[in-house]
């Protein structure tokens, strides 16, 4: 499917921590941006008519023996170009400039003084903090290149061509600690590249709705509704184009937190014109008796999961699309991105309906980042509620249950979680805080209630900050706050008599326990 806007920036992946940082600040700047590898074929930058190349920052030096480098042919497009840290060695490198390993490396803050105010740092203040994060450093400046700012350790702090429309900078613009850096990115978009920023969630909402209406026509369209953000906005832009030539099938696994299946069933049922809810945790349950290893929960549930859709799905036969909520950062081909390395979980979403399935996808968010979902989420009419919801993995309870998993050990779970859930948002942290959740352990722990020795199960609560999922640290929640929980859980929770926080990070830890 192809919903791409017309003016786009294309961003050049160098290996950078902070490249879809820069993707995402550009959009929300009101223009279109994608990454490519560094090495991205000429013909395929070509076709995507960029508006402004930005060659992102990266760990390694232009001098490198395998050093990241671009095809030359880029600084022939006539296109403006913003090298940021690495992209300004890269810039200088095939530019006669010279690049060496600086005696002073910069880490963290510094403060720039504005040597020329105009263009790129046109509205910038004299002097700014921007956030440093290099070695190497240009010593001599390419022909044709002055410098427009300085730092006390960095002469060229900013650079630029003004013919050529090349700007470059050594910090990082796209991170909050460069405190004017959103005003740079915007000086490069809309002074620099002449941008017009017509990207907006509404925008995005009318482009995609035509796009899907036309790749559908007349025929059927099934989504498997987990009750997440994801899947729940996907199906809302396809419920939009199709209406009711869309089933949203909801599986109840029996693995849900408390009230949540209703809840989902209640929301989308008054959404979706075509909703099914199949209530299948007593083909899910059986399966898991016994099973303790986390990869073997995971494929059983995937595996029943897949079964119980498949089912369902013949029930509205013929069906032609199958709509799913993959987002960008699972599609990107970075350089930075941590995979394809080991499998360390492997995540079940519905991926593997298609090959069984044969069904064409319509995947609508594959080009956009999560907050850009729940923008888009408001845009069709969501509620708030739904759209800040924490992320809650496909297998659910079974991989908070550590262990063998019974319908009472979900209940003391969900009743744990919900109390834990209550208490965040009662006390206004449920939407400071990435994901929280409850683990239920499979140890006892000795306890005295009363006069009496209690031997019961140990829960552990996790609350982490995160801006994707991929690290995560542990969310430093107030004691207050942590010790009325774990009061109310242990009075509240049948079963239960000792409650542990979880201070891990990722990594080395994961978000969830199993
Ligand atoms: P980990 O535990 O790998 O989790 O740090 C990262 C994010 O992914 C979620 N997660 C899953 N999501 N199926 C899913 O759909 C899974 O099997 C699964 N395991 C983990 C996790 O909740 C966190 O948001």
């Amino acid at each position: 499917m192809k919903n791409r806007p017309k003016e786009l920036i294309l961003i050049l992946d160098f290996g950078s921590q902070y490249t879809q940082l820069i993707t995402r600040k550009v959009r929300e700047l009101g223009v279109y941006s994608e990454i490519r590898r560094y090495d991205v074929a000429m013909v395929d930058i070509q076709e995507l008519k960029p508006a402004g190349i930005i060659l992102s920052g990266g760990p390694e030096s232009v001098y490198a023996e395998d050093a990241p480098l671009p095809d030359p042919k880029i600084f022939e497009l006539g296109c403006p170009i913003l090298g940021i840290c690495y992209g300004l060695q890269v810039i200088a490198y095939f530019h006669n400039g010279h690049v060496v390993e600086s005696s002073k490396r910069e880490y963290g803050p510094a403060q720039l003084r504005v040597d020329d105010a105009t263009d790129l740092l046109k509205g910038v203040n004299d002097e700014s903090s921007v956030w440093m994060s290099h070695a190497d450093a240009v010593s001599v400046l390419p022909p044709n290149f002055s410098s427009i700012a300085h730092t006390c350790n960095s002469p060229f702090a900013a650079i630029a061509n003004r013919a050529r429309k090349w700007f470059c900078v050594q910090f990082h613009p796209e991170v909050s600690h460069s405190t004017q850096g959103q005003q740079m990115l915007s000086n490069f978009l809309y002074e620099i590249c002449g941008c017009a920023g017509s990207w907006s969630a509404g925008s995005f909402v009318d482009n995609t709705v035509s796009d899907i209406r036309n790749q559908i026509g007349d025929k059927k369209v099934i989504c498997a509704l987990s009750g997440g953000v994801d899947s729940a906005v996907a199906a809302a832009l396809v419920h939009r184009a199709v209406e009711s030539q869309l089933t949203c099938i909801f599986v109840d696994n029996g693995l849900m937190r408390k009230n949540e299946a209703e809840a989902v069933a209640t929301t989308f049922g008054d959404y979706f014109s075509n909703f099914v809810s199949v209530d299948a945790a007593d083909i899910f349950l059986p399966r898991l008796k016994n099973v303790v290893n986390p990869e073997e929960k995971r494929k059983i549930i995937g595996r029943t999961f897949i079964q119980v859709f498949e089912e369902e799905a013949e029930k509205i036969a013929p069906v032609e699309y199958l709509v799913q909520g993959t987002l960008y950062p699972d599609v990107i081909e970075s350089v930075s991105a941590q995979g394809p390395s080991v499998t360390i979980k492997t995540h079940h979403n519905v991926g593997g309906l298609p090959e069984t399935m044969h069904l064409k996808l319509i995947e609508p968010l594959r080009e956009l980042f999560k907050d850009e979902v729940r923008e888009v989420g408001a845009a069709l009419g969501i509620s708030s509620q739904i759209l800040g919801r924490h992320p809650f993995p496909g297998p659910g309870l079974a991989v908070r249950i550590l262990g063998e998993i019974s319908k009472e050990r979900l209940d003391v779970l969900r009743e744990v979680d919900a109390i834990f859930i209550a208490e965040l948002r009662d006390n206004h942290w449920y939407d400071k805080i990435w994901q929280a959740f409850a683990v239920l352990l499979p140890v006892k722990s000795v306890g005295v209630m009363g006069d009496n020795r209690t031997y019961e199960d140990v829960v552990s609560l996790r609350a982490v900050t995160s801006t994707d999922g991929m690290t995560a640290d542990w969310g430093r929640l107030p004691y207050d706050l942590l010790a009325r929980t774990s009061n109310r859980i242990i009075n509240e929770v049948r079963g239960v008599n000792r409650v542990v926080y979880d201070i891990s990070s990722k990594p080395p830890s994961t978000i969830e326990w199993e």
